[in-house]
């Protein structure tokens, strides 16, 4: 439904957007999650025809977005990052704005139109000006007005940053709503929570190249049986470190993710079991540690051994 093949944009000397590729099938949501400045948006804005790729190829429902964009961009909603509302023209004529831009006309427009309302929970404000509406209030009419045309391609840009957790869990029925119904769904987003609810496979994306890319599943397998086990205390800095490596001869998958003087977060297979040994080379090296949590590998986990460094720098 959503073909991305080595797709490259550059500004000027930066590459935004580095050789991506992947495939996004109906009825699914693909997720791209990665963080501030990875090349999210600029991947969204080659697909909406909004900026020409530097390379690459990009073909929605069959259609190739730089040959045939007028088809291509029939079949696709966009849902962008920066809020794209009237504000001084009430709810519902901005979803009658954008249903009329892709060709609704009459009762088939004032049903979607009045179903879209229902559906974001803004049947009652109809008539409110978006100006008046709270940040949650205006993400769900920017995801209504993406969606009046039922389009077989949604894209989704950051759709939940700055909302509150009810229009948070809101927007994510919406998002299941729309790949129940059959749409292919792009999903972009620096919250590995997210990601890891509601996307069907996803590419973890940082400094516009793919690390990583298949179902939350997979890719958690890509950690294997290792656990993430959290430490607080103090950690002399190469000392632990240098303690730490040395451990390796023993602890085969042992992997330091990331360091702080005063808190050390490690990954490892059977943590428990070598809790004592860790502890011993802890304060061998000067530190101590006042804190211990273990906890099973997530997609931060994955991220942080790929790049070294955590999600939202
Ligand atoms: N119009 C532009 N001109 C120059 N650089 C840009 C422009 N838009 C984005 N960038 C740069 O491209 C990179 C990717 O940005 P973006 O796609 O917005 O990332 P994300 O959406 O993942 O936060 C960043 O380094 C950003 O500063
Ligand atoms: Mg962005």
């Amino acid at each position: 439904m959503l073909v991305v093949e080595q797709l490259v944009k550059e500004y000027g000397d930066l590459t935004a957007v580095d050789d991506v590729s992947f495939e996004a099938r109906a009825g699914t949501v693909f997720g791209l999650l990665g963080p501030n400045g990875a090349g999210k948006s600029t991947t969204i804005n080659c697909i909406s025809g909004l900026l020409t790729p530097t390379a690459g190829r990009i073909a929605v429902s069959g259609h190739d977005v730089i040959k045939d964009g007028t088809a291509a961009r029939r079949s696709l909603g966009i849902v962008p990052q920066e809020l794209a509302l009237y504000e001084d023209l009430p709810a519902v004529d901005n979803l009658r704005y954008w249903g009329k831009a892709y060709g609704l006309r009459g009762t088939a427009l004032e049903d979607r139109v009045a179903t879209v309302l229902e559906l974001i929970g803004l049947a009652d404000r109809a008539k409110d000006l978006p100006k008046e509406f709270s940040g949650g209030m205006k993400r769900r009419l920017n995801f209504g007005c993406g969606v009046v045309h039922q389009p077989k391609v949604l894209l989704l840009d950051e759709p939940t940053v700055g909302v509150d957790p009810q229009s948070r869990a809101k927007l994510f029925d919406l998002v299941e709503t729309e790949r129940n119904s059959g749409a292919c769904v792009l999903y972009t987003t620096h919250y590995m929570e997210e990601a890891e609810r509601l996307c069907d496979s996803l590419a973890i994306i940082d400094h516009g190249k793919i690390i990583a890319q298949g179902t939350v599943a997979e890719l958690k397998a890509q950690l294997g049986a290792r656990d993430a086990l959290q430490l607080n205390g103090q950690f002399p800095d190469s000392a632990t470190s240098e303690a730490i490596e040395g451990l390796r001869e023993d602890i085969a998958d042992l992997e330091i993710l990331s360091q702080a003087e005063d808190s050390l977060l490690l990954t490892l297979s059977a943590a428990s079991h070598h809790l004592p040994k860790i502890f011993a080379a802890i304060s061998g090296a000067g530190g101590n540690v006042t804190e211990t949590s273990l906890r099973s590998p997530n997609l931060e986990t994955l991220f942080l051994l790929l790049t070294g460094k955590e999600l939202r720098e």
